[in-house]
C-alpha cells in the first residue's frame, strides 16, 4: 500500500544542471509535511513536478491509489490537487471577489455540482455566498469589489489560499506561503492553515523558511540540498541531526528562519511586480 501522496525517485534537470537528483517522499492523509532547504536546493522544483507543471526525467508520482506521473497540472486538479505559489498567482484586474468565483464555478463544473443560474455576467446567488464565505474566512470580504491588483501582498497570498481552497483539495501544496509577509501576517496565514487542515482534514504539504511557521505546522519535515533529501523526521528529529545543522551552519535554527532571509526579501521584491 503506497502513501496517499507517494513520489519515487523524482529527477529533473534542466540541460546539464540535475535539480532534482532522485527525490523521494511520502505523505500520509491529513499530514503536515514541510520540505525545507537551502535556496536553490530544489523545493519548487519538487513543488512544480508534484503538481505536473514541469515533466519529470524520471522517477513516478502515485496520488490517492493512482499514477498520476504523466498527468497535466489540470487534471492532477480534478484529482485533488490545490497549489498556491511561491509568488502569489491571481487575476489582477478582476475583482477579489471575482477570482473566487472563478475558481468556485470551475469546480462546480468539473464535478458536476450545480452552478446556479448566471445572469447576465454575473453569477449565481449560490456561487456567490459561497466564494463570500471562503473571503470572510480570510477577513478580506471587506475587499471583495477591489481589483485583485491593488491588494497588499499579504492579502493577496491570502486570496490565492482561498482561490485554491474553492477547488476543495483533498492535497494543498502551498510553496512559501509566508514569503514577504509580516510577522503579523505570517502568523495568521500559520493559523490559517492549521484550521484549515484540522477542519476539513486537509493534506498539506509545504515548503517555508520561517523555521516558526514549520515547526508550529509540520507532522513531519522533510530536508533538501543540492536537488537530494538529506533528512527526513519529526521536528526534534530534524533540529537534533547532525546532517540538518551541517546544511544550515552558521544558522540559528530555532524561532528563526533557515537561510530564508534572501528568499523573504526576494519574494516581497517580487510581489512588487505585476503579477501573471
Ligand atoms: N526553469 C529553470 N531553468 C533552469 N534552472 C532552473 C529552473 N528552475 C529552477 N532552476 C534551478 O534549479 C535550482 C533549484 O531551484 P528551485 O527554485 O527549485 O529552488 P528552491 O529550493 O525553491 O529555492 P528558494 O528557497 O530560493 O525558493 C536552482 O539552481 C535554480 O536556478
Ligand atoms: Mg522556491
Amino acid at each position: 500500500m503506497s502513501a496517499f501522496l507517494q513520489v519515487d525517485d523524482v529527477r529533473k534537470s534542466y540541460g546539464a544542471i540535475e535539480v532534482l537528483r532522485g527525490v523521494s517522499l511520502s505523505v500520509e492523509k491529513a499530514e503536515v509535511l514541510a520540505i525545507i532547504g537551502p535556496n536553490g536546493a530544489g523545493k519548487t522544483t519538487m513543488f512544480r513536478v508534484m503538481t505536473g507543471e514541469v515533466p519529470s526525467n524520471g522517477g513516478s508520482i502515485r496520488f490517492d491509489g493512482k499514477d498520476v506521473t504523466h498527468l497535466p497540472a489540470h487534471q492532477r486538479v480534478r484529482e485533488g490537487f490545490g497549489r498556491t505559489f511561491q509568488v502569489a498567482r491571481v487575476f489582477p484586474d478582476f475583482s477579489v471577489l471575482d477570482n473566487v468565483v472563478v475558481a468556485v464555478e470551475a469546480r462546480r463544473r468539473h464535478r458536476g455540482e450545480p452552478l446556479g443560474s448566471r445572469w447576465r455576467c454575473a453569477p449565481s446567488d449560490d456561487v456567490r455566498q459561497e466564494a463570500m464565505a471562503l473571503l470572510a474566512d480570510v477577513t478580506l470580504a471587506g475587499l471583495a469589489d477591489h481589483d485583485a491588483r491593488f491588494l497588499s501582498h499579504g492579502d493577496k497570498k491570502r486570496l490565492e489560499f482561498v482561490i485554491a481552497l474553492a477547488g476543495r483539495p483533498s492535497i494543498l501544496m502551498l510553496d512559501e506561503p509566508t514569503a514577504g509577509m509580516s510577522p503579523s501576517d505570517r502568523a495568521e496565514i500559520a493559523q490559517l492553515v492549521a484550521r484549515t487542515q484540522r477542519e476539513r482534514g486537509i493534506t498539506v504539504v509545504m515548503t517555508e523558511h520561517d523555521m516558526d511557521v514549520v515547526f508550529g505546522l509540520a507532522n513531519r519535515i522533510m530536508v533538501m540540498n543540492y536537488g537530494e533529501v538529506v533528512a527526513t523526521g519529526t521536528v526534534d528529529e530534524v533540529r537534533n541531526n547532525p546532517k540538518v545543522r551541517e546544511v544550515y551552519l552558521g544558522k540559528e535554527m530555532v524561532g528563526n528562519e533557515m537561510a530564508g532571509g534572501d528568499a523573504v526579501a526576494r519574494a516581497a521584491a517580487e510581489s512588487e511586480q505585476p503579477h501573471v
